[in-house]
């Protein structure tokens, strides 16, 4: 019934763990087609691959035709009028040979082992083929400590090691985080913590089992990003030598002086730079709800991360699986055309965001969105409200729940999730990280604001004002881009269509999976030492 019970499950499971710290692609298809052709020279005449591919064909012009035998993808070639998702899917390598040479292209290495039947499958199940970019670059920087430990004989190499070094730590006490092994294709575990979302990650690696090398995996189950080690700063010293002393225990109270005041994380409040930063309007730099991170390159995945002082590999989220509890799904479908929405912008919510302390929530994203839709001149503009307060995160000395519940309005009173049927402008606004209902929102019928200082796996392929409307994160430009949109209606329906589009046919299950699985073979590479 409530809307918001899936965040408060995951959010409930953590504090009842153990211990809480107190309080692009290429363009031009002939371009490619000559590319493809001079790179798969080079790829096939290369005598180090690690995957077993056929043979070439023997002529180079069969790349640029259909083949039959391959899985049609929805759209493609159907008419005249290609949709931005028709073309993509069309731009999609159609042969092994041209994924493989389209992933040397971007990464200058061959694909890993087992790419061949990856390809295979993501041709199935309709997956994206070529754009991983954001995989190439959350693994780029193991793949050059690897290759310069190359050179130097007899050094342990650094994945395998790093992979040990926090495997060890998570056996022996709960920081958040799960182990999971892949031995001759059967899952299993080195460790004997459990996390709300074990049951999908053990379906989905039961399943891959089968296509799946031999690996540890270490996956961080907070939404939270771990890994605050700003690869620009990579030095082979610091990256060498692991310095921090409690690593996964970092906990600085409150965080903004680790981020802010030492320089570890600032973050502009514009992506174009230069205006301020955005740490002081960010509950997690501000004071965590869970920070608990290290300062080392450890390989671990995540959920989400801050772009660039964390380093998490990326991977989906289980808030974005249709088939995980955590999905925000919606009991029926949009039945209220756009014409009879209402032009308003719609937000309900937990207080959700860091720890409390002095007058420090004013400047959490929720608590700012009250103020802001409060604003005479902003009336009538936004129907917003934070629905329950988390009194968990007010113990330290001197919050006062009951006033800030009372200053805030904050009555309990929960709102279907279907409510956002009825407005045409729905915000995703982070909470203790990110929000976990962006996909949900882009899939119901309404345009979507969003305001997040967090990157998640699908980051390039989102793009703002052309699927969303994005919003800077200390929301100081919230109303003006609400204005926008009820000024310019078409424009407005357009994006949110174009959004609409693009979660129904791109982001499915089968497209986690395929990311997760290219993920896996990364990991699986860098484990076994390869690079
Ligand atoms: C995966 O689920 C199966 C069936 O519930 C269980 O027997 C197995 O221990 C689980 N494996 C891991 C690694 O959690
Ligand atoms: C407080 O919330 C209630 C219930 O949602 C609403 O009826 C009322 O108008 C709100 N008051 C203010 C001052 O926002």
């Amino acid at each position: 019934m409530s809307s918001y019970s899936s965040s408060n499950g995951r959010f409930r499971s953590r504090l009842s763990r153990k211990k809480w710290g107190a309080p692009v692609v290429a363009g031009g298809a002939l371009g490619l087609i000559l590319l493809v052709t001079v790179v798969s020279k080079v790829f096939w005449g290369g005598g180090d691959t690690d995957l077993d591919l056929p043979p070439p064909r023997k002529t180079g012009t069969q790349h640029d035709l259909p083949d039959p035998s391959q899985p049609h993808y929805p759209g493609a070639g159907s008419s005249t009028t290609l949709s931005a998702v028709d073309e993509l899917f069309e731009r999609q390598s159609q042969t092994l040979e041209q994924a493989a040479a389209r992933y040397r292209l971007k990464t200058d290495r061959n694909p890993p082992r087992g790419y061949d039947k990856w390809f295979e499958y993501a041709r199935e199940k309709r997956c994206l083929v070529d754009d991983y970019d954001q995989i190439y670059r959350d693994f780029a920087p193991f793949y050059q400590l690897a290759d310069k430990r190359e050179s130097e004989k007899n050094a342990e190499k650094f994945f395998p090691q790093m992979v040990k070094a926090v495997g060890a730590l998570i056996h022996e006490e709960n920081i958040g985080m799960r182990t999971f092994t892949m031995q001759e294709h059967r899952l299993g575990t080195a460790d004997e913590w459990t996390s709300n979302y074990d049951e999908l990650w053990n379906t989905t690696l039961t399943q891959l089992g089968p296509s799946l090398p031999d690996f540890k995996l270490i996956i961080n189950h907070r939404d939270e990003p771990r890994i605050a080690f700003d690869v620009r700063a990579l030095s082979p010293e610091v990256a060498f030598k692991p310095e921090d002393k409690a690593p996964f225990r970092n906990a600085p109270k409150p965080t903004s002086k680790f981020y802010t005041d030492d320089g570890h994380c600032l973050v502009p409040n514009d992506p174009r730079g230069f205006l301020t930063w955005a740490n002081g309007a960010s509950s997690f730099l501000l004071y965590s709800a869970s920070a608990d991170f290290t300062t080392d390159l450890y390989p671990v995945l995540s959920q989400s991360k801050i772009y660039p002082c964390f380093s998490d590999i990326l991977f989906p989220s289980p808030f974005h699986y249709k088939r995980s509890s955590s999905h925000p799904k919606y009991s029926k479908p949009d039945n209220v055309g756009w014409a009879k929405k209402r032009s308003v912008l719609y937000w309900r919510g937990q207080s959700t965001g860091g720890w409390i302390y002095g007058e420090n929530y004013r400047s959490f994203p929720r608590f700012r969105l009250i103020d802001i839709a409060r604003e005479p001149k902003n009336a009538g503009l936004m129907d917003v409200a934070i629905t329950a307060f988390y009194t968990w995160f007010c113990q330290l000395e001197g919050c006062d729940g009951e006033k800030i519940s009372k200053e805030y309005n904050i009555t309990g009173e929960n709102a279907p999730r279907e409510e956002v049927y009825n407005y045409k402008y729905v915000l995703d606004v982070d909470g203790n990280a990110f929000s976990g209902r962006y996909l949900g929102l882009l899939a119901s019928g309404s345009l979507v604001f969003k305001s997040t200082l967090f990157t998640e796996y699908f980051h390039d392929w989102l793009q703002p004002f052309e699927h969303y409307i994005p919003v800077r994160p200390d929301l100081s430009d919230l109303a003006e881009r609400v204005r926008w949109a009820k000024a310019h209606d078409e424009e407005a329906r357009r994006i949110q269509k174009a959004g609409k589009e693009f979660v129904d046919r791109v982001m499915t299950d089968a497209q986690n999976d395929c990311y997760f699985y290219l993920v896996l073979l990364e990991w699986a590479r860098l484990h076994a030492g390869g690079h």
